[in-house]
This record gives structure tokens, sequence and C-alpha cells, in this order.
């Protein structure tokens, strides 16, 4: 495994790839790896000539007060995980040579930006659609891997690939959970063990949510059910969304229809985590 730190140099080394005629397969994360971001990986391992994996913590899309400076960040051990699991390049840019003095331009997708965590975490998602389009731009992969555990975060990037003409094939692969349920995440590494415990019935109201609405259950009802069971939970301190949502619009859903998002965000003490399920009756 190489490690690439600037981004000229990773342009040149992809760009020499694409020459030979190598596919390259890209996984972007924010490092503190895990087996969630393990998957994405051996599935670009897969279906690809060379696989690039970046690791930056991306300032842009961290609003004011949120965790950005005590994100976890432990690229020794992610090193080693990434060695063994045998990826050809490591990108690991900096934030200067990102975001240099004087940087002004910024990627916004309409529309689904503002839904959902947009809500709550303005800026976000034109942080994340801005970087993603960066490292696009610096790696020109042929795949790009992401996990459906940020399914806005996945759709709003297959909307950009469209409108701004990128070809890049974006793959969407499935959350990978704890034994319990809990939807893997690095975020989960601030949690006490009690706080851990309470955050598996997010996962517990995803599931009861899918089952009532594999029973014909109307939409609202579902929505009522899931709040009962996650504000019956004394260490959740704030649901900012939980119900049933529209796949595509990310509209919240009042009649039946075919295929449903089940999605949640809430926090457990200060702790903000997000989970979603796709439901098709
Ligand atoms: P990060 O949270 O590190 O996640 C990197 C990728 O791993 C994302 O596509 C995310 O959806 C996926 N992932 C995280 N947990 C997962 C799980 N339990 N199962 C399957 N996939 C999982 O998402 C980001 O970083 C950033 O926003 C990024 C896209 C890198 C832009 O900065």
């Amino acid at each position: 495994m190489e490690i690439i730190r600037i981004p000229r140099i990773m342009r040149e080394i992809s760009r020499e790839l694409r020459a030979k005629g190598k596919s390259i397969g890209f996984v972007p994360t924010m490092g503190a790896l895990h087996e969630g971001h393990l998957s994405l990986i051996k599935r670009a391992k897969e279906e690809n000539d060379f696989t690039v994996v970046s690791i930056f913590v991306n300032p842009t899309q961290f609003a004011q007060g949120e965790d950005y400076d005590r994100y976890p960040r432990d690229v020794e051990s992610d090193k080693e995980k990434l060695q063994k699991i045998e990826i050809d390049y490591l990108f690991l840019p900096d934030v200067e040579s990102l975001y240099p003095q004087g940087y002004s331009t910024y990627v916004t997708v309409e529309g689904l930006s503002d839904k959902l965590c947009g809500k709550f975490r303005p800026g976000h998602f034109r942080g994340v659609a801005t970087i993603v389009c960066k490292l696009f731009n610096i790696i020109k992969p042929a795949k790009a891997y992401f996990g459906q555990k940020d399914y806005q975060q996945s759709l709003i990037i297959r909307r950009m690939v469209e409108d701004l003409n990128f070809d890049i094939e974006i793959i969407v692969c499935p959350t990978i959970r704890e034994q319990d349920g809990l939807a893997m995440s690095s975020r989960n590494l601030y949690l006490n063990e009690e706080e851990r415990k309470a955050a598996t019935v997010i996962y517990k109201a995803l599931q009861e949510g899918e089952k009532l609405l594999k029973q014909g259950a109307q939409p609202v009802d579902v929505n009522l059910n899931m709040m009962e069971i996650l504000k019956n939970e004394p260490l959740v301190k704030e649901i900012q969304y939980a119900g049933v949502f529209d796949p595509l619009t990310l509209e919240e859903v009042k009649e039946k229809q075919k295929k449903y998002l089940l999605a949640i965000a809430l926090k457990i003490a200060e702790t903000r985590l997000i989970d979603n399920l796709l439901v098709e009756v």
C-alpha cells in the first residue's frame, strides 16, 4: 500500500493507471475505520483493478459546534487495517492542500440537502458534496462506494454525479451492524457502556416499523409507534426525526405506497446517531 498525501501526485498516479486501461475503485472515508468501511473496500477490490481509499476529516461538512475537533482520528490503526486488507493507495491529504487560502468554491445539491439531516446540520451536505466532488476530480475513479448507513448522503451524491455529468458509477452497499443491531459508526466510540446499550433502541424501532408496514399499517401509525419506542428509552435525549419517508424525495409519507425509507436521527447523551431501513411491501 502506498500512502499519498499530495493531491497533485494522487492525480498523476490515477492518470497513469487510467492510461494503462486500469479501472480504479474509490472509497472515501473520514477514518476511524470499522467493518462498515471495510465492507465497501472489499467490494471495491472485487470490482476494480486498483483500489484507492481516502481518509480525510472534512472540516466543511461539520457545522459550528459539531464534533470536528474531537472526531475520532487514529491513522496508525487505520493504516494497519488497510494494509491487512491490501488496498493499493491510501490518499491522506491535509486540510491546507484541499482548502488552501482563498478557497471559495462549493457544490450545493438543492432540495435533497435540506431534508432530514439537512434540517439539523446546516451546510453539512454542501460540505459533503464539495469534498466528494474534489476527491472525484483528483482520483477520477470508475466506481465509487458509499454505505446505505448514510442513505441521504448516497442519494445526494448520486444526484450530483448525474447533474454534473461525472463519468463515475456510484455503488451503495448494505449497512453493517453490530451483533445487537446497532449500525457501525465511528461515532459509536463516543458512547459509554450504558449509552451503547441504549443505542440499540434505534434498530429496534426501525425493525418494528418494518414489521408494521409489512403488516399493512398506515405510515402515520408507524410513525407514532416508532416514536413511542424511542421515547421509552430514558437516555434518548433529542429525537431529530423518526418515521416513514419517501426513498426518492425524502418527504414524509402520509399514504401507503410500495417503497418506504424508515429513518431515525437522535441523540444519546451528546452523541448524534442515525440509521435507516429501506422497506418494500
Ligand atoms: P464516513 O462516515 O467515514 O463513512 C465513509 C463511508 O462508509 C460512507 O459511504 C458511509 O456511508 C460508509 N459507512 C459508514 N458506516 C457504515 C456501516 N455501518 N455500514 C456500511 N457502510 C458504512 O461518510 C463519510 O465518511 C463522509 O461524509 C465522506 C463521504 C467521506 C465525505 O467526507
